[in-house]
């Protein structure tokens, strides 16, 4: 299995997203700012792979703490946690990640040091194992839902690298096709900074699952022609109505998928599920850097100056959302008791 992020003594190690497919390269953390820029540069991005580097990254800060009392190291830990809690906004795994090993950190309170730096570890490293299985348990539930052959289409990576291991909408497809269905998938590439393209199709690929790159504007055309038995999308934060943030282009493609007849499913696990945010409108949207679009491997393709725009996800109202599959189960519309049963 990919290890998209492990814990290290030297710190916390990635594989760097921003080089692959031509690179496999690992980069090493040795400092929670340095977890941090990784996030914001996106070397680690997905919401549940987010979720658990930022708690590692907590426990690297809290580890090299030159705190010497509980007063000290309570503002370290409160200085670390904000840092890391500033680098992006949509993905609720994010927050948390950072609360579930604040509720660590607050029921060790009275211990010794030493013992609390030991045990943040140990709750990061517990956490990475707890997202994998969530991806497993996520693939059993799903893989019915999926044709038993033909081809499903997915949207950015919700994959192996978006996770902490074998992914949660790609985990469903990986399910589908150990269950023995002859499955393939066409990847969106998912400008504009291409994780369908990059990322997807080279985690697919070294799995041996056929795979088709298109552009994001040929999804329609290609389901027109009668392609398209699925689609399945990862998402960031879902609403407690069941509207889904997910990479930007999701909407569209759900859209595409209610018009052509298709179902469309969401793969992510409980944490992803924010029963604190009503609907969609009230999801923070991040906006990337201008020149996400403006440059294309490192090559101007747009005029100077023109005005851009880059947020980073969109929201896909629950009324396109066939069913929802977490770890807990799947669940369907309407979503706000689903959700809240599920939650129970
Ligand atoms: O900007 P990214 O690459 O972090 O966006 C990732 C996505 O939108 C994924 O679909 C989502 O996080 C689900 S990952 C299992």
């Amino acid at each position: 299995m990919i290890k998209t992020l492990e814990w290290t003594d030297a710190g916390v190690r990635f594989i760097d997203q921003t080089k692959l497919p031509t690179e496999e390269t690992y980069v090493t953390s040795k400092t929670y700012e340095e977890v941090a820029d990784a996030i914001r540069t996106m070397v680690v991005r997905g919401a549940p792979a987010i979720g658990v580097a930022a708690a590692m990254g907590v426990a690297l800060g809290v580890r090299e703490s030159k705190a010497k009392d509980h007063d000290e190291l309570q503002k370290d830990f409160t200085r670390i946690c904000e840092v890391l809690a500033a680098t992006r906004p949509t993905a609720v795994n994010l927050f948390w990640g950072i609360r579930r090993i604040k509720e660590k950190f607050d029921e060790l309170s009275a211990r010794p040091i030493p013992e609390i730096k030991r045990a943040l570890i140990t709750e990061a490293n517990r956490m990475l194992a707890e997202d994998i299985a969530a991806n497993e348990a996520m693939g059993r539930h799903g893989a019915v839902l999926l044709p038993s052959r033909g081809s499903v289409l997915t949207h950015c990576n919700a994959g192996a690298l978006a996770t902490c291991g074998y992914g949660t909408a790609l985990g469903v497809v990986r399910a589908a096709v150990d269950s023995g269905k002859k499955l393939h998938v066409f990847a969106d590439e998912t400008r504009p900074f291409l994780q369908g393209s990059r990322l997807t199709a080279w985690e697919l690929m070294k799995d041996g699952i056929p795979t088709t790159v298109i552009s994001d504007n040929m999804a329609g055309a290609i389901m027109r022609q009668g392609k398209i038995g699925a689609v399945i999308v990862g998402a960031d934060r879902i609403a407690a109505n069941g509207d889904v943030a997910n990479k930007i282009g999701t909407y569209t493609v759900a859209v595409l998928a209610k018009e052509h007849g298709i179902p469309f499913y969401v793969a992510a696990p409980f944490s992803t599920v924010d029963l604190n945010t009503p609907d969609g409108a009230q999801i923070p949207i991040e906006q990337r850097s201008a020149r996400e679009v403006t440059h294309l491997a490192g090559k101007q393709i747009t005029p100077d100056g023109v005005n851009v725009e880059n947020p980073a996800f969109d929201v896909t109202p629950h009324q396109y959302v066939t069913a929802i599959i977490t770890e807990r189960g799947v669940v369907r519309e309407p979503y706000v008791e689903s959700l809240r049963a599920l939650a129970e």
